[in-house]
């Protein structure tokens, strides 16, 4: 094994307790990151006279040729090596000898597993952005193509008023972009502090310099608080709720699409790119890829609770309960990389049948509410006319000419296009500042 821990007052565990007990299986993802963390300590520690320019120059030399061999994947973790830290720092001192341990000189696994996961957060939000600049446009698209067709809005799941369909595309525009400004402002708040300087609980004796440390890598500053950067986990957290929350929302304009391709709604058919077949029943063409992403926000969800249970009650410090965030958090990562893959195409395969959503916003009930504000309007008291309508409903189910027939006998002066839904829509649509 090669554990760096292993000393006379700690012999090693038995190879089972060592598998149970290694990160590397899932941690050896990060090894850019800790690459780049180890780079810049020896620039640090040789700025502040901790290792001779000699020792400086084999080291980079050698996490040189060790990155270009770990980029064409020559090495491989082994059962041996506990995390990606250990590994690297193997690696390392296999080809430049002893001196690659200097890698660790005033540094903790501690605070360099926060770094590499905050560098790898650092890229995942980064592209996160692209995705969701690409995502609200294709949404603006779709908003654009859909002209004045009208559909059904719902409540409770019953045809309640018309809409414009552009509405519909707008109100999920609208909440993306919500989410795409609060993961700006994460990106910038992200690349503040540097976890390193925390060491493994309270920094160092060593006269290192943290400011520089932290300038190299693309920080404003070092850790604030030692305690608080081993300690905590908030940035993690923060960002799996992002994601979990958008996920959400989109799991809502799902439904809406899985319901919109059933026969029974006929508002939408999926373009055969999307769709998959049954293995027994020949006609089906199946809506898998929402469903399957549907799943895969409960997955995410499951991972979230599992982050916010790990932190409870943990006291202050590293506590080694916290390397089971990784899989966590990747699994949350991955479930992202999953929708950026087919949420483009989902929205790409949409064959909207715009005859189908007329028809069924073409409903007269629809416009009760119209009518009751026409009453309104006339000075007739709320629940009067509220009351009044609701009989007028009744009544049109057993009239021949339906609710414009009772309502235009009861009314003279209803203007003569005021049971077209688009009239209604247009009258509803508000300057939006
Ligand atoms: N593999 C560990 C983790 O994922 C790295 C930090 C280890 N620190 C320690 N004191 N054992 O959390």
């Amino acid at each position: 094994m090669t554990e760096v821990w292993k000393t006379a007052l700690n012999q090693g565990l038995s190879p089972e307790l060592h598998a149970m007990h290694r990160s590397i299986d899932f941690d050896w993802v990060l090894w850019p990151y800790d690459l780049s963390g180890s780079r810049v300590r020896m620039h640090m520690l040789r700025k502040v006279g901790l290792i001779s320019e000699a020792d400086f120059e084999t080291i980079q030399t050698g996490l040189d040729s060790l990155e270009t061999e770990l980029k064409q994947a020559v090495h491989q973790p082994q059962d041996r090596d506990e995390d990606v830290h250990g590994w690297l720092e193997r690696l390392l001192c296999e080809k430049v000898g002893p001196i690659g341990a200097n890698l660790h000189t005033g540094r903790s696994r501690n605070e360099q597993v926060l770094l590499d996961v905050k560098l790898f957060l650092v890229d995942q939000v980064h592209q996160w952005i692209q995705h969701m600049h690409r995502l609200t446009q294709q949404l603006a698209g779709l908003e654009q193509a859909a002209g004045e067709t009208l559909l059904p809005a719902y409540t409770h799941l019953q045809r309640a008023q018309p809409i414009f369909l552009h509405q519909y595309w707008a109100a999920h525009r609208v909440t993306w972009q919500r989410r795409l400004d609060q993961l700006l402002a994460f990106f910038q708040r992200l690349r503040k502090e540097c976890p390193m300087g925390a060491g493994a609980i309270n920094a160092s004796t060593l006269p290192l310099d943290y400011a520089f440390e932290a300038k190299m890598l693309g920080f404003e500053h070092a850790s604030v608080s030692p305690l608080a950067t081993v300690s905590l986990r908030s940035e993690w957290l923060e960002f799996s709720g992002l994601a979990v929350h958008w996920m959400l929302e989109v799991s809502r304009l799902l439904e809406d699409l899985i319901l919109w391709n059933t026969r029974e709604f006929g508002f939408l058919r999926f373009n055969n790119t999307v769709t998959t077949g049954s293995s027994m029943m020949p006609q089906k063409r199946n809506p898998d890829l929402c469903e399957l992403l549907r799943g895969k926000v409960s997955t995410a969800l499951g991972h979230y609770n599992g982050l916010l249970a790990l932190t409870k009650n943990l006291p202050m410090g590293y506590m080694k309960d916290l390397q089971e965030d990784k899989p966590m958090l990747f699994g949350i990562c991955a479930q992202l990389d999953a929708f950026f893959v087919a949420l483009p195409a989902i929205l790409d395969g949409l064959e909207l049948q715009a005859e189908t959503m007329i028809q069924a916003a073409g409903d007269p009930s629809l416009l009760a509410t119209d009518l009751m504000e026409f009453l309104l309007a006339k000075g007739v008291p709320l629940r009067q006319a509220h009351h009044q309508v609701a009989e007028w409903v009744y009544q049109a189910s057993s009239h021949p000419l339906g609710l414009p027939g009772v309502a235009k006998a009861a009314l003279p002066d209803l203007p003569e296009d005021f049971f077209e839904p688009i009239r209604s829509c247009r009258a509803r649509l508000r300057p939006q500042t």
